[in-house]
């Protein structure tokens, strides 16, 4: 039988009725308004009936880009979106007939990952999304790792820079604010200010009043050296922080996905370099392997629906 997945992320809601394997039938895409939950909700209730259809369908998995309590059910907060102890289950259950969960979006990421793509071969593995914000999961010894309330895995949130920058959580200093793509374009923006590495960015923004994530990942591709460099810096801090996660969790890959992942080698080139730089017992240890996610785009759909699945084989 199907699953649907539901992936509300800080820019786009997408949607997918998916199969058992992990394959996806019919797909829905709609943005986000982030302000606004009761848009959300709606927008994800069309979305939901029209990905039915006439089939049947086992359950329905929702991940939302936010700290998700240990029930699968509430939103406790949403850095990017306008959710604060949000009882984002009840509420759709009120309103659709089908066994739903609630499920952190990087989460079932990293969840699809596993079951499907990048992280087939391994028992141990850890993603990090990088979209609007850096999204983390781990999978520990083939299980997802959820913590003891259930909000476990917000790696986006692990401090990187003591005192640094404000972040959505309303702590300071997370890598959120250094390896994210908002981060990106921020850098990306410093450095065309700077008036060094080129002119390539300051004219893309001349050209249309401001920087977005489609022109600079065409500067990437372009070899612009300001784009690069950004790139460089980002992965630097990624980079970083993979070093300390691999001293707490020891993982065999680390899996790369979310928006800013399709830069591929050149995203993950300074991000090894980084880790290498700053690995624990360096030498003496084995070397992680790094990967970019293989369903990119698709993951969170097809990880939602995988574990609505599961969910509701649980409950049958
Ligand atoms: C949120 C996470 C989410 C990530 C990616 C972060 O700001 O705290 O819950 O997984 O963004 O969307
Ligand atoms: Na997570
Ligand atoms: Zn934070």
């Amino acid at each position: 039988m199907h699953a649907i997945g539901i992936d509300i992320g800080g820019t786009k809601i997408a949607g997918a009725l998916v199969d058992e394997d992990g394959v996806i039938v019919r797909s829905e895409r709609q943005p986000t308004n982030a302000g606004d939950p009761r848009e959300i909700e709606d927008t994800v209730v069309g979305m939901i009936d029209v990905l039915r259809g006439g089939d049947d369908v086992i359950g329905v998995g929702v991940a939302a880009a936010g700290f998700i309590d240990a029930a699968q059910s509430t939103v406790y907060y949403a850095p990017n979106i306008n959710w604060r102890n949000e009882p984002f289950r009840e509420k759709l259950e009120a309103r659709i007939d089908l066994p739903i969960i609630v499920e952190n979006d990087a989460n079932a990421a990293g969840w699809a990952e596993f079951r499907f793509g990048a992280g087939r071969p391994y028992t141990d593995m850890i993603t990090l999304t990088i979209g609007t914000g850096v999204g983390g999961a781990i999978v520990a010894n083939g299980a997802l790792f959820r913590g003891g309330f259930g909000a476990g895995a917000e790696l986006g949130h692990l401090r990187l820079v003591p005192n640094g920058l404000a972040c959505g959580c309303g702590a300071h200093g997370c890598i959120e604010q250094y390896g994210s793509g908002r981060a990106l374009l921020r850098i990306a923006n410093e450095i065309a200010d700077a008036g060094m590495l080129g002119r390539g960015l300051a004219i893309a923004r001349e050209r249309t009043g401001k920087l977005t994530g489609t022109e600079i990942g065409r500067l990437i591709q372009d070899g612009d050296a300001g784009a690069l460099a950004a790139l460089r810096q980002l992965g630097a801090s990624l980079g970083q922080a993979c070093a300390s996660l691999g001293a707490v969790l020891d993982p065999q890959v680390f899996v790369f996905g979310g928006g800013v992942s399709i830069a591929g080698d050149l995203l993950l080139a300074p991000i090894r370099a980084a880790y290498l730089e700053h690995l624990p017992a360096r030498g003496y240890h084995p070397e992680a392997a790094f990967a970019i996610a293989q369903l990119v785009n698709d993951a969170g759909v097809v990880g939602a629906a995988d574990l609505a699945r599961i969910a509701a084989t649980r409950l049958s």
